[in-house]
């Protein structure tokens, strides 16, 4: 590992530790059922302060305070000369929509060193399948705004100076996503107030259903009974 290489690992894993030693659990959110409706400046900010890339946005929705069945919705805003150094999502795949500003989007073959570059703009869609390494900069002079979406963006694997260490030794896997040190607005726990349980320990969300769903047969007429 050389220098440089070696002087971005330690820089990420300092950025990287406070919010994981301060205190880094992951808090305990309510989830709510009602429908609302907020807008994106609503919703909970997530930050990832760094001294080489640097990005920020919304989360509109995630599993931590939406529930396990929720999509993971972000919106992220990138400055220019800053953006996602190479990094690859565990669990799912994720979409990109380009809302506004112009960058660069890198994926890497299995195992390849050189990236496909393309360069995007507002109204592009971009597609990672599981545990595909790409990259998105802004290489413009606007801010570059996104909408990433997916079941899962957490956990996730940064390969920050990635290809100068080939295979990929270098990353790592923030034990708590960012969005997942807080709750997003509304979806906080009182102090004095129990934890909710886990949505497999809760009240079902449609009491009917139980009932709905009885996996009693079908009568003649093909109507379930109630
Ligand atoms: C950004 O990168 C793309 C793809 O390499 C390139 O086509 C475009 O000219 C670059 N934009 C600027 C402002 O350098």
């Amino acid at each position: 590992m050389h220098h440089r290489a070696l002087g971005g690992v330690l820089t990420t894993l300092l950025v990287m530790f406070i919010p994981v030693t301060t205190g880094g659990q992951r808090a305990k959110c309510r989830t709510l059922y009602p429908p609302y409706a907020i807008t994106a400046d609503e919703a909970q900010y997530v930050s990832i302060p760094h001294a080489e890339w640097t990005w920020d946005g919304r989360m509109l929705a995630s599993k931590h305070s939406n529930g396990e069945g929720s999509l993971e919705i972000f919106r992220v805003r990138m400055n220019p000369g800053h953006g996602w150094p190479p990094h690859r999502h565990f669990e799912a795949d994720e979409w990109i929509y380009v809302l506004s500003g112009a960058g660069t989007y890198n994926y890497w073959a299995f195992e390849e060193s050189a990236p496909t570059e393309l360069s995007i703009g507002p109204g592009h869609v971009l597609y990672n399948p599981q545990g595909q390494l790409h990259k998105v900069w802004n290489n413009g002079s606007e801010a570059l705004l996104l909408l990433s979406i997916s079941k899962s963006l957490a956990p996730f694997e940064v390969l920050d100076d990635w290809p100068d260490t080939p295979g990929g030794g270098v990353g790592y896997v923030p034990h708590v996503a960012p969005w997942e040190l807080s709750c997003a607005p509304g979806h906080e726990v009182g102090e004095e107030e129990e934890a909710p349980k886990s949505a497999d320990e809760s009240e079902p969300k449609f009491p009917l259903g139980e009932k709905l769903y009885d996996g009693s047969p079908l009568s003649d007429e093909g109507q379930r009974e109630l």
